[in-house]
């Protein structure tokens, strides 16, 4: 139950403790470690002091040891599973797949691992640069603080880990409050690699200040952050020449075409705007279709939500369970008031019911109402008729965040034309936004960040290019 901190290879008692409950049952679950300012300077000390060893290692060794954790994974996949579901109420089969997808992000970071390299220079393209051979070589950065959310415990991790390793850094991890135990979980899995002693530190607790302990030392090259975006405006601003990757959230938008086969929309629109509680940075927030599809797109919306099986984390069947906490579900629901009484249609849910928000459809809301203009992080999506895809475009554009975006139609014109207008990261075509596979880049315009995920990408983002002239003449 008492857990402890992982610096520099060994594992720590922390001065204070703090309880952790579930969010769905509200059991006591662990005692947290609070890691204080000094603890989180020996885990940066750490880091720094394992850097020359971990950026010695050969390709094979990096992607071996990101191996080791695979195996791992694989053989403990259902305790891995079962620990997000405690900590975050996240339903077992939705943890289960996102451990399917831990270990496939870290199966990538080994082979990118063994992939990584620079590019020859033509420099005799020059006038001035004949008689010389250039190449860049990719060199790890350094010591990476990783700072990350509550939804995805495990594999929003490992795309801060895995690259990190891939690309020979080391890196102090630093996890959400609500699900350290993910993050235990993994320190006990990097313990049994050959990863050099220091590489991989954890430290839980301690809130903002841990973070700014972490953003503002000398010693951190980069800083990696998936979370709200005025978090991450806060260590962009105080992160000085540091390197900051931001993965921030949205609201994100789908046009539904006529013509658009509804069977797969509806399927997919229940999935995108209600798994994991819609607390995912791509959910499926705001559903604009065709005014000629809007009546039976809705009564047929509400009827599937219906189906959908609502209660324990850990019942098999559950599609649904609590948020991340009591305060997020009254946040939620006073954002669905607020719609309502700006004259917004309230179509299902809008209630908590057993410690659940139910799912929430909401029709003809105004765009100034936070539900709409603001990131919901809950069961809640909106649906609003439009006249032309032209207006459905314009209308997710209208928007601080720029994630993911989807379209359903079947004109290639429109698709062609979406995908070149929509000011987003990534345009889903016959799709929901809440789509990704791991190794895509993955990251927003505006507001939703800057900076790419996806392991090719983030290794990238974690390397820095060092350019080498040899003049021949
Ligand atoms: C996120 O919430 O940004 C991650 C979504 C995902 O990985 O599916």
């Amino acid at each position: 139950m008492k857990k402890k901190l992982y610096i520099g290879g060994e594992w720590k008692e922390a001065a204070e403790y703090a309880e952790l409950f579930s969010p769905y049952s509200r059991e006591k679950i662990a005692e947290i470690p609070q890691a204080a300012k000094h603890d989180i300077e020996e885990a940066i000390e750490a880091a720094d002091s394992a850097r020359a060893e971990m950026a010695a290692l050969t390709a094979y060794e990096r992607a071996a040891i990101l191996e080791q954790l695979v195996s791992s994974f694989i053989e403990r996949k259902e305790e891995a599973a079962h620990i997000i579901s405690l900590e975050s109420a996240k339903p077992l089969k939705y943890a289960m797949a996102e451990i399917d997808r831990t270990i496939e992000t870290y199966k990538f970071a080994a082979e990118e691992a063994k992939r990584l390299t620079g590019e020859m220079i033509p420099m005799d393209a020059a006038k001035g640069g004949s008689g010389r051979l250039a190449y860049t070589l990719r060199q790890p950065i350094g010591v990476v603080a990783a700072i990350t959310p509550f939804n995805f415990p495990q594999n929003l991790v490992a795309h801060k880990i895995g690259p990190a390793i891939a690309a020979g850094n080391t890196v102090v991890l630093k996890p959400a409050s609500q699900t350290p135990l993910s993050a235990v979980f993994l320190a006990e899995l990097l313990e049994q690699t050959d990863l050099p002693k220091g590489a991989f530190n954890l430290v839980t607790g301690g809130g903002r200040a841990v973070g700014d302990v972490l953003v503002e030392s000398d010693k951190v090259e980069m800083i990696t952050f998936t979370g709200s975006p005025a978090v991450g405006k806060g260590i962009r601003n105080k992160a000085g020449l540091k390197k900051v990757a931001l993965e921030l959230g949205s609201n994100a938008g789908l046009l539904v075409d006529e013509g658009a086969d509804l069977n797969t929309v509806l399927e997919k629109a229940v999935l995108g705007a209600f798994s994991n509680q819609g607390q995912v940075c791509i959910s499926l927030q705001r559903i604009y279709v065709m005014e000629s599809l809007k009546e039976e797109f809705l009564s047929r919306f509400q009827a599937a939500t219906q189906k959908l099986v609502i209660g324990d984390p850990f019942d098999p069947q559950s599609d649904l369970s609590a948020m991340i906490s009591t305060q997020e579900q009254e946040r939620a629901a006073s954002w669905v008031q607020e719609a309502v009484d700006a004259g917004a249609t309230l179509v299902a849910g809008g209630n908590v019911k057993d410690n659940v928000f139910q799912p929430t459809i909401l029709a003809d809301v105004a765009a100034d109402s936070k539900v709409s203009c603001q990131e919901v992080f809950a069961p809640v999506v909106i649906v609003n008729g439009i006249e032309s895809i032209e207006q459905g475009i314009s209308e997710i554009n209208n928007s601080v965040y720029g994630l993911q975006a989807g379209i359903f139609t079947n004109d290639i014109k429109t698709a062609f034309r979406a995908s070149k207008e929509l000011q987003v990261g990534g345009v889903l075509i016959n799709d929901i936004p809440t789509f990704r596979v791991d190794q895509m880049p993955y990251g927003g315009v505006k507001e939703s960040g800057n900076g790419k995920e996806g392991l090719k990408y983030a290794i990238e983002e974690m390397t820095e290019m060092k350019l080498v002239v040899w003049n021949q003449s």
